[in-house]
This record gives C-alpha cells, sequence and structure tokens, in this order.
C-alpha cells in the first residue's frame, strides 16, 4: 500500500478550508464525500497533489462500492480552474524548450511535459463528472469516468516515480496550459466537451504514443517504455469512453455522429489535426476515419 492509500479519508477531508460555496448543505468539513459531484470537486479543487491523487481514489472506491449517489441536483459549484501546486510554472506552450531524448534531461523533459499532461487529465476527468452531473446520463457513464480519473491518477503516479529515480520531479521544469485551455470552450456543453476532449486531446495521444515507446526502447529506458506500453493500453479505453458516448448523445438528439463531431470542432478547436493518425487503434476505440479525415490538414 503507498502512503497516499493508507491515508483514511478523514484526513484529506478534514483539513480543507474550503469557501463555503463549495460545501453541499449539511457537510461540515468532515467526513467522506457527501456524493460524487463532491468528491469530483474536492479531487479538482485539491492544489496538493498527493490530497488530488488521494481524493481521487477515494471518491472512486465509494463510487464503486455504491456508497455515492451522483449529487446532481446539489447547488455546488465546479472552480474554473483546477487547485495546482505553485509548480511547475506554466508558461506559453511556444516558450516550452524542445530537447532530444538521447540525453537523460531530454528524456527527463519529455517525461515531466507527459506527467503534466496525465495531471490536466486527471483534473478534465473530474471536471466531466462534476461539471455533467446533471446530464440526464446514465450511472455507466459516471462509471466511465470516474475509471477515466483512475487511470489518470495512475498514469501521473507512474511518470512522476520515474521521473524521482532519475534524480527529478514533477514541478522541476516548466510546463503550459494549453490543455486546460482547449477544454474550457466546451463547458457548457457535454457533446462538445466528449468531441474536444477524448475524441481530439486523447485520441492524439494514440497517434504519439507508440513512436515515444519506440524512441524510449531505442535509447535503452525499458522503464519509461513500461509505463507508456501502459498508457497506451489505457487511452484506448479513455478514447472509446469518449466515442461511446459521444454516440449515445448524438442518437439522443438524432443527430449523425461524424457530421456533428466535425461541426463542434470546428466551433472548438483551434487548428486543423495533424497526420500521421494511428488509424487502427483510434477504431479499436470506435473513432473511425469517417470522423476525423474530413479535419486533418492532409483532407482539406
Ligand atoms: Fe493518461
Ligand atoms: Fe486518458
Amino acid at each position: 500500500m503507498t502512503p497516499q492509500e493508507s491515508q483514511p479519508a478523514d484526513r484529506l477531508f478534514n483539513h480543507r478550508e474550503w469557501p463555503d460555496e463549495w460545501k453541499p448543505e449539511g457537510f461540515n468539513g468532515h467526513g467522506p464525500p457527501s456524493s460524487l459531484k463532491h468528491g469530483a470537486i474536492a479531487a479538482l479543487s485539491a492544489p496538493d497533489l498527493h490530497d488530488k491523487i488521494g481524493l481521487t481514489r477515494i471518491t472512486a472506491r465509494q463510487w464503486f462500492n455504491g456508497a455515492l449517489g451522483q449529487g446532481g441536483v446539489q447547488t455546488l459549484v465546479v472552480p474554473d480552474r483546477p487547485g495546482r501546486p505553485e509548480r511547475p510554472l506554466l508558461v506559453p506552450p511556444n516558450k516550452m524548450r524542445k530537447r532530444s531524448i538521447r540525453s537523460e534531461s531530454g528524456r527527463i523533459a519529455l517525461l515531466h511535459a507527459i506527467a503534466h499532461i496525465e495531471l490536466n487529465a486527471i483534473d478534465l476527468a473530474w471536471d466531466i463528472v462534476a461539471r455533467f452531473a446533471n446530464e440526464r446520463m446514465p450511472r455507466s457513464f459516471y462509471d466511465g469516468w470516474v475509471r477515466v480519473a483512475l487511470e489518470e491518477a495512475k498514469h501521473f503516479s507512474l511518470l512522476r516515480t520515474r521521473l524521482n529515480d532519475l534524480g527529478a520531479d514533477y514541478g522541476d521544469l516548466d510546463a503550459h496550459d494549453g490543455l486546460w485551455e482547449a477544454a474550457q470552450t466546451t463547458q457548457h456543453e457535454l457533446r462538445a466537451r466528449l468531441a474536444i476532449v477524448p475524441l481530439i486531446l486523447e485520441a492524439r495521444g494514440l497517434d504519439i504514443t507508440p513512436s515515444v515507446i519506440r524512441q524510449m526502447e531505442d535509447v535503452g529506458d525499458q522503464k519509461s517504455a513500461e509505463i507508456f506500453h501502459i498508457i497506451y493500453r489505457d487511452e484506448q479505453g479513455h478514447v472509446a469512453v469518449g466515442a461511446k458516448w459521444f454516440r449515445f448523445l448524438c442518437l439522443r438528439e438524432e443527430r449523425e455522429p461524424a457530421a456533428a463531431f466535425q461541426d463542434l470542432v470546428r466551433t472548438h478547436f483551434r487548428g486543423a489535426l495533424k497526420p500521421p493518425f494511428n488509424d487502427m487503434a483510434r477504431a479499436r476505440a470506435g473513432l473511425t476515419p469517417v470522423f476525423y479525415r474530413a479535419l486533418s490538414s492532409a483532407g482539406r
């Protein structure tokens, strides 16, 4: 058991000094979350990363044990920005230095950049759960996103441990806020959020990860390669969760999924999609080329 897992729920909920608007009625700041929405907001808001991961695990455990309701009717405010530690500093994407992964410092920079993506992914999964808690969605929709949050926390922890093995830590280098900003234009519509987060941003990860695995193997960093194998496998599941529920919503609203996807991407996503695409992995996740080909810089 890791130190984070051994922390009782009370410790994580006792010491939080939340603004009143984050507390559900009757919640005195002690004990486990009162609902899935409450736990999601707690994890999203936590600036301390051990707390964020601990809250993610506790909320997921309680949800899968059947101890929590969705909390859709609770008047809790979902914060616009996640809680984050003071470091890394956030800089514009074009200020990020590119380094070769042949050097150890280059590998550390890559592991750090992907750890930052995974941290964003934890917050994005909880943001979907919290922000869309009162959509009329089946319980299995929330099951899917809670599992995503849990797996993103695992990815972040694996990468952070690997950084530690190499004498570094998350927060040592700068990072950028592009992912969070890309997601925030879709705050008000679940279909748009699913189009942009799992079906554009996470699907992009499927295109890139096989080459990261190869590069790590080429330089003999088998330990990092193994982490990316895990990430690659899990991320296909995340895109699949997105594709399943995107189709569900389109069906419910009697829209054609591929055309609806393209409309939403053109409205909410800047820039063209860059080939090459990992068509096999995308298709395994239910995202077939008819969705994205017409949006690609090569397909225009
Ligand atoms: Fe991930
Ligand atoms: Fe993911």
